[in-house]
């Protein structure tokens, strides 16, 4: 009898002693709730920030604002090429640079019979390493640039380890991804500083946001370009020169031409044309972003990936890959 007598009061000794547990819970629990929302909210600012005002607003002048050149590097084809005509287009003179001369003659032909602007053309292979420098910088004598596009990248021709990659194919995704770019941006800035403006973009990868196995050195290169991007805005934007890390997610291009886990041109994998499109418009606005609308969806849902998962994620596309010998 006495046991039952107690249940009750025991019940309440506990509730008692446990309320503050649970109020803890639920600060917890409001405090995460209250999070979300914030990041929810702040997303969705962005978006509309980002992608959608500057595409209402007038097209900046971007002579004005930057300079009369460009430099745009990886010109000859995808992003490059694409994002050359859309500076063109806003009546921006451009210094075409890639490896091969007669593609580069066949873009900047074209740039000048449908935009009337100036052109020129600097062969050059990054994958050569320091001796190249010299003589763009001496081809680059004379004109005031104001925009910086390195574009110029490679990828792996198959997914793989790190130690199936050879030692040239190492070097080349870091001369190429990481050396052109520093080196570019070293060549270039001084004149920018001088004239007190000038834009920076760098075509990272949405592979920097997790360590990406399979395409270790090329994720870790495109990370070593956001880092770059984002410490050089934070030393340079005083000095009136915007610096932007864009980070595409997944592009119809010759690059990734032997993946096919998306459709082409498809919404998720738009065109270098349709992404370019996008992209210039959030120039001189956003220091960092994907530069198109559904990549940042992508890049906003990749933050709550753990690096664990996208790794698994990206194994198992490489087995995939090598059992189909396609993606
Ligand atoms: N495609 C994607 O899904 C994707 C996703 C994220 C980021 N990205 C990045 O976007 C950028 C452009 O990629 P894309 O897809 O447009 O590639 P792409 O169509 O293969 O174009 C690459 C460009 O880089 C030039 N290039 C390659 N190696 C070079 C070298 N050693 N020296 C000088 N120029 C060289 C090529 O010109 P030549 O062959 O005429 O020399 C070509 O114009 C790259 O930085 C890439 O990492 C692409």
């Amino acid at each position: 009898m006495a046991a039952v007598d107690s249940f009750p009061l025991l019940l309440r000794e506990v509730g008692r002693s446990c309320s503050s547990f649970i109020e803890t819970l639920a600060l917890i629990g409001a405090f995460y709730t209250a999070k979300t929302c914030f990041t929810i909210l702040g997303d969705a600012y962005t978006l509309i920030r980002v992608h959608l005002i500057p595409r209402l607003l007038k097209r900046p002048d971007f002579v004005k604002l930057y300079g009369k050149w460009a430099v745009v590097t990886g010109c000859t084809s995808g992003v490059g090429k694409a994002y050359a005509k859309e500076l063109a287009s806003r009546g921006v003179n451009i210094v075409l640079i890639s490896r091969n001369k007669e593609k580069l003659e066949a873009v900047a032909r074209e740039l000048v019979d449908s935009y009337k602007i100036e052109t020129a053309v600097i062969v050059a292979d990054f994958s050569k390493g320091r001796e190249i420098y010299p003589a763009i910088e001496k081809a680059l004598l004379g004109k005031d640039i104001g925009i910086l596009v390195n574009n110029a990248g490679v990828f792996y021709s198959r997914l793989d380890c790190f130690t199936s990659l050879t030692e040239a194919k190492m070097w080349e995704l870091i001369d190429v991804d990481i050396g052109a770019a520093t080196m570019m941006i070293h060549m270039v800035l001084p004149g920018m500083v001088q004239r007190k403006k000038g834009a920076i973009v760098n075509v990272s990868s949405l592979s920097c946001t997790h360590p990406s196995p399979q395409i270790a050195v090329y994720s870790a290169s495109k990370d070593y370009l956001d880092h770059l991007s984002r410490a050089l805005y934070y030393e340079y934007a005083s000095k009136g020169i915007f610096v932007q890390s864009l980070i595409p997610a997944f592009l119809s291009t010759k690059m990734t031409a032997f993946i096919n886990l998306f459709p082409k041109e498809g919404f998720i994998s738009p065109s270098a044309e349709v992404y370019a499109r996008h992209a210039i418009t959030t120039l001189g606005i956003s220091k960092r972003t994907t530069g198109y609308w559904p990549h940042t969806i992508l890049f906003m849902l990749g933050n709550y990936v753990p690096d664990w998962l996208w790794a698994w994620g990206m194994n198992i596309v490489a087995a995939y890959h090598h059992e189909r010998k396609t993606l």
